[in-house]
C-alpha cells in the first residue's frame, strides 16, 4: 500500500477489523473504535508471525490482522510462538508503542507530528520482508501518509540484534519527529538489575548497578558533540537478580549513536519492564522533511545466558567481526604519545629524541600531540589556534617532512593530533569564518576550553569540507602518516547554526553528528588504512556510533595505572581491547594526587589493552626503561591474544578483594593461548590473597603457564613452566604469589 494523503473530509469506510487490545491495567479487551481505525483500516493488512534469530538468541514478533505489531520474546533459542502461547507466556505488547495506540498506559517509542497538528499514529503491518540477514516490518498509520520501517539486522556468528527504525514523511509538508526512539524491548517483571557505565572526565566508565524498582529510570546525555563522558549509552538488564560476572541471563543494549540520547527503564503495572532507547528528543524535535525518511540510529541488543561477561563478549566480537570497529580483527601498534610527556611544548628536536626512545625501546610508531600547528597565532597553550592545521615552523623548521622521514630512519611509523571540529577565537580560521562556529543568534558566545573554544558547524557542508581537507591535506602530502588521533574537546554550549534555517534549528544537534559521520565516511572511503584513534578528553566518544571509523578510543585521560584497572574494567563491559588504548603512565602522577605506582604494575595494566607509553622517556630511570623494554617484546607475542581474544573478567577491582584479575583466551591464529592478568590493587597486611580460577578454557587441555614481563632483576615465580589441565585451572585454581604493593602478574598459557 502506497503512501495516502490525509483526507478528513472523507466519509467514513466500511469497517473491515476492529483490533483488539489487552487493557494493561485491567487486562479486560477493549475494541480500538476510532475515527481513525474506522476511517482506513485496510482490507489487507498483514498478519503473522515474525522470528528474529541468532544462532543462541531469538526474538518473536506478530501481528493479528489489522492489529498492531506484537513483541512476544525475546531470549534463548527455546521457545516457538505455539509454545508460548500454551504457556500463557507471550508478551504480547506494541513492539514500538506509538503515541496514539489505544494502549497509553506505556510510554511511546515513537510520535510524530502531523501538519494538521495531529500528534497521534496508529499503524498497521502492511508488509513483512527478510532479505538474507535483514527483516523490515513496513506499517503505515491508519490515517496520514507516514510510515515506519522497523528493522532488525542479525550475523550468522554472533548473538546480536541490530534494531533501528526508518520514517518516512509522505506529507507534502514537513513533520516534527517527537520522539523517535531506534528501539524497544518488553521484559517480564521480576528481580531485574540495571548496569550502566557512569563517570566523568578522567574517571569514566564506572560500572553502577541497581536493581529496577516501579515507575521509570532514564539515563540521558545532553553533551551536545559527546555522549560518554557522564553516562555512556550503553546499558545491561540482569534478569536473574544481582548481576553476575559469568552466569544468569543478561541483556546488553547499546546505542550506537555519538550525540544525545536517552535511555529509559519503564517499570508498570505488574507485569513488564520496558526499555527504550532513541536520539534525546527534548534536545531534537527533528523536522522531517516532505517525502523524506529519516533513519535512526541503530540500537544493538544482545541476549546472553552466560553473565555480563557473555554479553561483553558477544559486544566484542561484533565490534571486530561485523564492522563495528573500523580496526576488525588487526591488531595495534606499541606507541608512545608526547602529550604527558611534553604537553604543547614540542619542537623538532624534542619530536626526533621521542622517537630515538620509543624504537630504542621497541616500539613501533609516534605520536605528536597537540601544539605542533598555527602560524599567526603558534599553539603554545589551550587558548589558540585551532582551526589553523599549518606546522609551526619555529618549532618543526623541517616540517612534517622532517619528522616522518626521521620515522622512517627509526624503523617507526608516525601519527599526529588534529582537533577538526574546533577552532579558538585567536586564530585565523575564526577571523576568516566567524559564521562556521555555532552560535545562538544575538547572544555572547560561551567559550570553553582555554577560554576561546568553540565548535564548528558541522552541519554546513562547507564546514564539513573544511574538516575532511584538514585529514585529506595531511595524508595527502604526507603519506607516511600512519595514524591520526582525532580529538573532540568541547561541548555544543552555543545552541544555533548560522547554516540552518531558523525554522530547522531544532535539527542542529541530530545533524552536527550526521554531519561529522559524513565527514567520517569519506575519510574512510579515501584511507582506509590510516589507523585513527577517537579521543574526547578522554572517552567521551567510547561509543559505538563512531567506531565504525574508527580503529580504537582513547579511554580516558587518566593514565593513572591503578585508576586505569578501574576505567578499562567499565570500558571492557562494552568494547574489545583492540579498541583500548592503554598508555604507561610517568609517576608521581599529576592527576590522582602524586600516586606513585611500580613500573611493572603500570606495565601489566597498558598490557591489558592496546599498548601504549604516555610519558618523558628522557625522564625515565634505567630500572624503568629495561622494563618497558621486557613489556614491548613480551606484549608483541602476547597481543593477538589479548586484542582479538575473548575476555573473561575474573576478580573485579569493584569487589573489594584486594586483587583484581581478568584474562583473555585467543581465538582463531590464537587458538589454544591464553593471557591471564592479576594485579593486586589494595595495599594490606595479612589478609588472605583469592585463588584464582580462570575461565574459558577447554577442561580438558593441558596449559603451560609461562610469566611474562617479568620483573626486571627477578626470576620468574614458581608457577612458571608449570603445565595443568584447563580443568584444575579453572575448578580448583592457583595462588599467585603478590606480595609487595601494586605487585602484578601477566602469565601466557598455552596448550601442549
Ligand atoms: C585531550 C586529550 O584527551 C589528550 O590526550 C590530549 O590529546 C589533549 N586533548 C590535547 O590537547
Amino acid at each position: 500500500m502506497a503512501p495516502q494523503q490525509s483526507n478528513q473530509t472523507k466519509p467514513l469506510q466500511q469497517m473491515h477489523h476492529i483490533p483488539h487490545h489487552l487493557c494493561r491495567v485491567c487486562r479486560c479487551i477493549t475494541a480500538a473504535i476510532t475515527l481513525a481505525t474506522l476511517a482506513t483500516i485496510p482490507a489487507m493488512a498483514w498478519h503473522g508471525s515474525i522470528a528474529i534469530t541468532t544462532p543462541n538468541t531469538q526474538l518473536l514478533l506478530h501481528a493479528d490482522e489489522g492489529g498492531d505489531l506484537l513483541m512476544d520474546y525475546y531470549g534463548p533459542k527455546a521457545a516457538t510462538h505455539t509454545e508460548l502461547r500454551d504457556a500463557g507466556s507471550a508478551l504480547a505488547t506494541a513492539a514500538l508503542p506509538a503515541f496514539g495506540t489505544v494502549d497509553m498506559v506505556q510510554l511511546p517509542a515513537l510520535q510524530v507530528q502531523h501538519p494538521d497538528g495531529d500528534l497521534n499514529l496508529s499503524l498497521y503491518v502492511d508488509e513483512v520482508t527478510t532479505e538474507r540477514h535483514l527483516t523490515t516490518i513496513t506499517m503505515r498509520d491508519r490515517l496520514q501518509p507516514v510510515s515506519v520501517r522497523l528493522c532488525y539486522k542479525t550475523y550468522p556468528d554472533v548473538d546480536v540484534i541490530e534494531t533501528w527504525t526508518e520514517i518516512e514523511n509522505g506529507h507534502k509538508r514537513p513533520i516534527t519527529l517527537k520522539r523517535y526512539d531506534s528501539g524497544h524491548l518488553a521484559l517480564r517483571q521480576g528481580d531485574v538489575w540495571l548496569t550502566h557505565l557512569h563517570g566523568n572526565w578522567a574517571a569514566e566508565a564506572e560500572p553502577t548497578t541497581e536493581p529496577l524498582t516501579r515507575g521509570l529510570k532514564t539515563i540521558r546525555n545532553t553533551d551536545g558533540a559527546r555522549n560518554a563522558h557522564l553516562d555512556a549509552p550503553e546499558v545491561m538488564l540482569s534478569l536473574d537478580g544481582r548481576p553476575q560476572e559469568n552466569s544468569g541471563r543478561v541483556i546488553g543494549a547499546a546505542l550506537c549513536w555519538s550525540g544525545n540520547y536517552e535511555l529509559r527503564v519503564n517499570t508498570i503495572a505488574r507485569r513488564e519492564h520496558h526499555f527504550y532507547a532513541g536520539i534525546d528528543p527534548q534536545s531534537t524535535e527533528y523536522v522531517l522533511e516532505p517525502r523524506r525518511t529519516f533513519a535512526t540510529p541503530h540500537l544493538a541488543m544482545v541476549f546472553s545466558t552466560e553473565g555480563m561477561g557473555g554479553v561483553s563478549r558477544a559486544f566484542h566480537r561484533w565490534a571486530r567481526t561485523c564492522g563495528q570497529l573500523h580496526r576488525g580483527m588487526r591488531v595495534g601498534d606499541i606507541l608512545l604519545n608526547s602529550w604527558e610527556g611534553l604537553y604543547f611544548d614540542i619542537n623538532e628536536e624534542r619530536m626526533m629524541r621521542m622517537m630515538d626512545d620509543i624504537a630504542g625501546m621497541g616500539g613501533e610508531l609516534f605520536v605528536m600531540d597537540d601544539g605542533w600547528f598555527g602560524d599567526k597565532y603558534p599553539r603554545q597553550n589551550d587558548s589558540t589556534s585551532l582551526g589553523d592545521w599549518v606546522v609551526d615552523k619555529r618549532k618543526l623548521p623541517g616540517g612534517i617532512k622532517a619528522l616522518t622521514d626521521g620515522a622512517r630512519d627509526r624503523g617507526i611509523k608516525f601519527g599526529i593530533w588534529v582537533e577538526p571540529e574546533a577552532v579558538n577565537t585567536r586564530s585565523e580560521l575564526f577571523e576568516r569564518h566567524p559564521e562556521w562556529v555555532l552560535q545562538a543568534r544575538g547572544r555572547d558566545l560561551k567559550l570553553g576550553r582555554g577560554g576561546s573554544q568553540l565548535v564548528l558547524d558541522m552541519t554546513n557542508p562547507k564546514v564539513q569540507d573544511f574538516a575532511f581537507g584538514i585529514v585529506d591535506d595531511l595524508l595527502t602530502r604526507y603519506p607516511e602518516i600512519a595514524y591520526i588521533k582525532w580529538d573532540a574537546n568541547a561541548s555544543i554550549q552555543n545552541f544555533g547554526s548560522t547554516y540552518l534555517p531558523r525554522d530547522r534549528q531544532q535539527n542542529l544537534y541530530v545533524d552536527y553528528h550526521l554531519g561529522l559521520i559524513k565527514v567520517m565516511q569519506r575519510i574512510r572511503e579515501k584511507y582506509p588504512d590510516v589507523v585513527i584513534q577517537d579521543c574526547a578528553s578522554g572517552g567521551g566518544r567510547a561509543n559505538y556510533g563512531l567506531l565504525p571509523y574508527f580503529d580504537e578510543f582513547w579511554v580516558s585521560d587518566n593514565t593513572d595505572a591503578l585508576q586505569r584497572v578501574y576505567i578499562q574494567w567499565g570500558t571492557s563491559y562494552f568494547f574489545p581491547a583492540n579498541a583500548m588504548a592503554a598508555h604507561i603512565n610517568h609517576c608521581p602522577y599529576w592527576n590522582t594526587g602524586g600516586r606513585t605506582t611500580p613500573i611493572k604494575f603500570r606495565c601489566d595494566v597498558a598490557m591489558s589493552g592496546r599498548l601504549g607509553i604516555e610519558l618523558q622517556p628522557k625522564d625515565m630511570t634505567d630500572e624503568e626503561r629495561r622494563q618497558c623494554a621486557t613489556c614491548f617484546e613480551d606484549y608483541k607475542q602476547l597481543r593477538h591474544t589479548v586484542q582479538t581474544g575473548d575476555l573473561y573478567r575474573l576478580i573485579s577491582p569493584y569487589d573489594r578483594k584486594g586483587v583484581a584479575a581478568l584474562m583473555y583466551v585467543g581465538q582463531a591464529t590464537t587458538a589454544g593461548e591464553a593471557v591471564l592478568f592479576i594485579y593486586k590493587i589494595d595495599n594490606y597486611y595479612d589478609q588472605p590473597i583469592p585463588r584464582f580460577c580462570l575461565a574459558g578454557l577447554n577442561p580438558d587441555a593441558t596449559y603451560t603457564l609461562t610469566e611474562k614481563n617479568v620483573r626486571t632483576g627477578q626470576q620468574p615465580c614458581s608457577l612458571s613452566g608449570k603445565c595443568f589441565t584447563g580443568r584444575f585451572l579453572m575448578e580448583v585454581g592457583i595462588e599467585v604469589p603478590l606480595w609487595e604493593d601494586y605487585a602484578s602478574r601477566v602469565f601466557h598459557l598455552r596448550c601442549k
